[in-house]
């Protein structure tokens, strides 16, 4: 491959025409989603949602495992939340945890108008005290997991996950490249060690099966896990 060839590839430029092209052929206008985004935007949220066509991913997911139940960890302003739940049947369960009372507000407001409202519940506190609390009322397992929320805690996370689920249920983990510094071993990012611990964690876990993948697109550089827990 030629220089000039590299140079084209690699252009964030690039990314963005071609995920912007994906996300007009394939998911096209949607009102619910549109308005979430703009929610976000006009109460100053962070721009760190999933991009359309990942957050299309994650609903195919849904799909595909015929989820009843799911669980979010990082709701941020619920525009992952309203892919997930519309993969949910009429008296499926989303509930998605988040820590900052603003965000959990505008993804309130989100699913309220997205019609999710009464499907999708958002539960505001540290996610490690809400996932504690999950356990400890004895809920029923979670069809897919996704986790999203800060990276630091990924093995936490993860390993609260796993005593969540059912064999056969599928953990998803956000933003595991970490701009490539997941393999560096000598990292003193605290995002790059849990990243790391969290894939050191799954690789000693008999329960699971598990592989990352790196993405480029609207976000950068980036990449995720998906684990499915095994019978
Ligand atoms: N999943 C969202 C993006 C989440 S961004 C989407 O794609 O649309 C990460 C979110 O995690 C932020 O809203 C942040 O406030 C939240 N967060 C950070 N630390 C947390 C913690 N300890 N417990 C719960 N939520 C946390
Ligand atoms: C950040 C968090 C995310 O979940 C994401 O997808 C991108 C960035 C962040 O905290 O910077
Ligand atoms: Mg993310």
């Amino acid at each position: 491959m030629t220089t000039q060839h590299v140079e084209g590839l690699v252009s964030q430029q690039q990314w963005d025409a071609v995920d912007d092209y994906f996300a007009e052929t394939l998911i096209g206008h949607d009102p619910a989603l549109e308005a979430a985004t703009a929610a976000a935007d006009e109460a100053g949220l962070p721009h760190i949602a999933v991009a359309p066509n990942q957050g299309k991913l994650l609903h195919l997911l849904a799909l595909t495992q015929g989820a009843r139940r799911i669980l979010e960890v990082g709701t941020l302003g619920g525009y992952s939340a309203i892919w997930l739940a519309r993969a949910l049947p009429a008296d499926g369960t989303l509930i998605t945890l988040e820590i900052d009372p603003k965000h959990a507000g505008v993804a309130r407001q989100n699913l309220e108008r997205a019609g999710l409202g009464k499907v999708a519940e958002v539960r505001l506190g540290p996610a490690a005290d809400s996932l504690a609390a999950l356990e400890a009322d004895g809920v029923e397992p979670f069809d897919l997991v996704f986790i999203d929320a800060d990276k630091p805690s990924n093995p936490e996370y993860f390993a609260r996950a796993l005593k969540l689920t059912r064999p056969g249920s599928l953990i998803i983990v956000d933003n595991v490249v970490r701009g490539g510094a997941v393999a560096d071993p000598d990292s003193a990012d605290l995002s790059v060690i849990g990243t790391r611990r969290l894939h050191d964690l799954i690789a000693a876990e008999p329960r699971v099966s598990a592989t990352s993948v790196q993405t480029v697109g609207a976000k950068g550089y980036d990449g995720f896990t998906l684990a499915r827990v095994q019978g």
